[in-house]
């Protein structure tokens, strides 16, 4: 069976079918009901939009022998031979290979004679800017005194490449991105045509991915199409198929980042990798999400610089409302800076996810933007205070003075020794931390098991550089190894904590676990000590 790309296959055979160009279309189809038709046509715009279609359909058109309307009929002698490419009317060049003056010497000597039959002779000229100089030149000729039996229509996706001897002749038409809805519609349209059915949100994914040009639409679809058996497609399968992040996975990663959830982060980046993509793309495509989000939130009506169609552009719109500027901008720095790193790294995943952490947490970072963000942090704290003093004011019975609620950190206790599990661990730490290999192993380089010294309570609180690494280890690392390893010593099971050195500098509880003189120095020796 031989196969045709649902592009080619599904290609307008009609103008209605041509979507989302509404004023060219409607324009043209006059001119052809009318007979009022040019010499010489400009189309331009972007890929898969519908220049190559119009010229199509415009050509057989003005040839076709029983019009329906504005309509080829399809049917006709010169209908058939034009879709089936014989026609010796209309003449396909690709500027792109046929680019020399000869070649279009050989469309001027060619023009010289009136067709034989139909009316019409008509040069589609696609990718025209790749016509040399002197194929323009040659072209211009032809364009200067054009004999009436023929029409030029000149495509291609990089209007500014052509002489303005060259426009300025032509009926020039500018074919814009295709919305997401009409190309959700097309969609539709085409899938009901093969008998399958796909869930709404997927149809929207793949419209949306498509970034205004439906050709790419159709090959995105095509390729969820190939993977599908059972004549549906899901979402799931969309996604998996496509393998991209969606601005929805960036929206909730950013949703993430923003309420220092560390855990919800890393989720997301999981699915990103697990779609496929590699981190790499995560750090370049998220930060041309964040920079989008950083133009549409300061101007407005930046859409085509933002190569967004219109519905995305009021995403991304509601999405950054109520972000400050400098927050994005400090996101931008470190993901841009990240790209660098990414590229000579063995390690990207880590680098990711470390990256992640610092975003959850400004105040373990010391450059401005993040000073900046601690501020803002401290200030909205502030606000918040000065809402809740008066509730807290009013919320204390009258007959309760507020000296009742000194906080508990502040009660005096008699240090009490630390549970004898967790001093074997401390007896034990040096040959805990050698048998940590890999990340795990560097992160927990110098750090240093700590006790509650209030007896409150028995958790074993280990106390790492900074921060990040605190982060990383809680909420990420696989510390399994690790944890065995204490209960082995313990002889038990430990509930185990994770805090910076500052936590711990900063409490009166945890303190050091305190060993005896000369096992001390036997740890220090490094020896292994079992009890
Ligand atoms: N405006 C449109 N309406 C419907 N289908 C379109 C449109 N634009 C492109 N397509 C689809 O994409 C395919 C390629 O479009 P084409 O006309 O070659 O685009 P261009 O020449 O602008 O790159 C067509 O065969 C058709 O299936
Ligand atoms: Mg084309
Ligand atoms: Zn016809």
């Amino acid at each position: 069976m031989s196969y045709t790309a649902l592009y080619r296959k599904f290609r307008p055979a009609s103008f209605e079918e041509v979507k989302g160009q509404d004023a060219i279309v409607t324009t043209l189809k006059n001119q052809i009901m009318s007979g009022r038709i040019g010499h010489a046509y400009l189309f331009c715009g972007t890929r898969g939009t519908g220049k190559t279609s119009v010229a199509k359909l415009f050509a057989r058109a003005v040839n076709c022998e029983h019009r329906n309307g504005a309509d080829p009929c399809g049917t006709c002698e010169s209908c058939r031979a034009a879709l089936s490419s014989s026609s010796v009317n209309i003449i396909e060049i690709d500027a792109a290979s046929n680019n020399s003056v000869d070649d279009v010497r050989n469309i001027r000597e060619e023009v010289a004679y009136r067709p034989t039959e139909g009316r019409y002779k008509v040069y589609i000229i696609d990718e025209a800017h790749m016509l040399s100089t002197g194929a323009f030149n040659a072209l211009l000729k032809t364009l200067e005194e054009p004999p009436e039996y023929v029409i030029f229509i000149l495509a291609t996706t990089e209007a500014a490449k052509l002489p303005v001897t060259i426009v300025s002749r032509c009926q020039r038409y500018d074919f814009k991105r295709i919305s997401i809805d009409r190309i959700a519609d097309r969609i539709g349209e085409l899938l009901n045509a093969e008998g399958i059915s796909a869930d709404e949100k997927g149809i929207r994914y793949i419209s949306r991915l498509a970034d205004g040009s439906m050709r790419d639409a159709l090959s995105l679809l095509e390729r969820c199409i190939s993977g599908c058996t059972n004549g549906r497609i899901s979402y799931d399968d969309i996604l998996e198929t496509l393998g991209t992040v969606d601005s929805e996975g960036f929206h909730a990663m950013l949703e993430a980042v923003r309420g220092k959830n560390v855990k919800g982060a890393i989720r997301q980046l999981e699915e990103y990798s697990v779609s496929g993509k590699d981190m790499s793309s995560f750090a370049s495509d998220f930060t041309w999400y964040l920079r989008n989000l950083l133009l549409a939130k300061s101007t407005d009506g930046l859409e085509d610089m933002l190569d967004v169609t219109a519905e995305e552009y009021q995403e991304l719109k509601a999405s950054a409302e109520g972000i400050p500027d400098e927050e994005l901008i400090r996101y931008i720095r470190i993901f841009s800076a990240l790209g660098g790193t990414l590229r000579n790294s063995v390690s990207k995943r880590v680098d990711v996810e470390m990256t992640l952490i610092r975003l959850c947490r400004p105040e373990a970072d010391t450059d401005t933007d993040a000073l900046k963000a601690r501020i803002r942090g401290l200030e909205e704290k502030l606000e918040e205070l000065k809402t809740d003093i008066p509730k807290m004011a009013a919320a204390v019975p009258a007959n309760v003075s507020a000296r009742t609620e000194a906080r508990p950190e502040k009660k005096t206790f008699i240090k009490k020794a630390a549970p004898a599990g967790i001093v074997r661990v401390k007896k034990n730490w040096n040959s805990i931390l050698a048998g940590q290999k890999g990340l795990v192993g560097s992160m927990l380089e110098g750090a240093v098991p700590v006790y509650d010294a209030s007896g409150e309570s028995n958790i074993l609180y280990i106390s790492v550089r900074n921060e990040t690494v605190r982060d990383y280890l809680k909420e990420v690392a696989d510390c399994s190894v690790l944890f065995g390893a204490i209960s082995e010593a313990a002889g038990g099971t430990v509930e185990t904590v994770f805090v910076t050195s500052s936590d711990v500098s900063r409490s009166d509880r945890l303190s050091e676990i305190e060993v005896i003189e000369n096992i001390k120095k036997l740890i220090n020796a490094d020896v292994e000590i079992v009890d």
